[in-house]
């Protein structure tokens, strides 16, 4: 049964949202527009608020459901883990050849789900680091570290090697973001780039 719903957390968390939104809504393939990205920002972007939101909604909702999976099935299981492994499912997706997005917008609704006070801490941290920087990436780093700073100081809350983890991955993820960075090259959050700029 855990294993059984910890396969359908990550199967929810490959669905390619923007990858499908693209396709099917505007025949393009959101991986070679704009930073590649096939998330929630870069489909803002470049194909729109609408799409964007469309997007935001799906990749949140798969989160939110993978956590929400042992809860429903009566299961010993902890939430904790189906949610992070629609996240991995939504960063490695087995429909996409295992190319998704940056973990963010499915994390959002693990922790909503999962720890919705976290939520409300981490999510006023990514917003406030954008406002503050205008950077997407930088926000999205920073939800790492509020998660790990977090389990850190809370009693009784035994997911710091996890989230340590979880931040690692996040600077994995976020390599080229770090990489243009450096460069100058970065797009900020008000910039539009499309495939033939
Ligand atoms: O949450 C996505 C963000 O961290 C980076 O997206 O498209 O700017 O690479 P993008």
């Amino acid at each position: 049964m855990e294993y059984g719903l910890l396969i359908i957390a990550y199967l929810l968390g490959s669905i390619p949202t923007a990858l499908l939104v693209g396709k099917w809504l505007f025949q393009v393939d959101i991986r070679t527009l704009g930073s590649n990205n096939p998330g929630a920002t870069n489909t803002i972007r470049v194909l729109g608020k609408k799409a964007g939101f469309i997007v935001l909604l799906v990749d949140v909702g798969k989160g939110a459901v993978a956590t929400y999976l042992p809860i429903l099935f009566h299961s010993d299981l902890d939430p904790l883990y189906t949610g992070l492994m629609a996240v991995i499912g939504h960063c490695f997706p087995i429909f996409a050849g295992f190319r998704g997005g940056k973990a963010i917008a499915t994390t959002a609704g693990f922790l909503i789900v999962y720890h919705p006070f976290l939520f409300l801490i981490t999510f006023l941290t990514f917003f406030t680091v954008i406002f503050v920087s205008k950077y997407v990436f930088l926000g999205s780093i920073s939800v790492g570290f509020a998660m790990l700073i977090f389990s850190l100081f809370e009693e009784g809350y035994h997911t710091d090697l996890i989230f340590f983890l979880f931040l690692l991955l996040l600077f994995f993820l976020h390599r080229s973001n770090i990489r243009n960075y450096m460069n100058d090259t970065e797009l900020k959050i008000n910039d539009k780039k499309l495939k033939d700029d």
